[in-house]
């Protein structure tokens, strides 16, 4: 079966250990995260490890060239939880 291509924005704790972990688990039958956004270097470092295979960026406007992602998990601060979703 196709995976649905997953991209998450923000690596801090929602991000990479709540969503992350869940996708990393042998639970996760049905997602590929291929797309990281942090706008720290060290956690997009730490993404590509995390999630072999994936690209990273520091601006999740850079999400907008690829029509292949079908689900964004928003794991910014809560205040950015609108704007970036209304730009999605
Ligand atoms: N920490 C928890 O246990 C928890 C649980 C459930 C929900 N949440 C929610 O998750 C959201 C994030 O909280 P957190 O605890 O993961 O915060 P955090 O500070 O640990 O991580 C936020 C990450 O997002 C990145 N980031 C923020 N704005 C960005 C932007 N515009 N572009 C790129 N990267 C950006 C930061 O660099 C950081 O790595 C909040 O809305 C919070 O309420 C947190």
């Amino acid at each position: 079966m196709k995976k649905l291509n997953v991209a998450i924005i923000g690596q801090g704790r929602s991000g990479k250990n709540i969503h992350g972990v869940y996708f990393r688990s042998a639970d996760n039958l049905y997602y590929d995260v291929k797309y990281v956004v942090d706008a720290e270097e060290y956690r997009r470092g730490v993404a590509e490890e995390l999630h072999p295979g994936c690209k990273t960026f520091s601006d999740y406007r850079e999400l907008f060239i690829f029509d292949d992602i079908d689900l964004v998990v928003n794991a910014t601060y809560s205040e950015m939880h609108y704007p970036i979703t209304r730009d999605l």
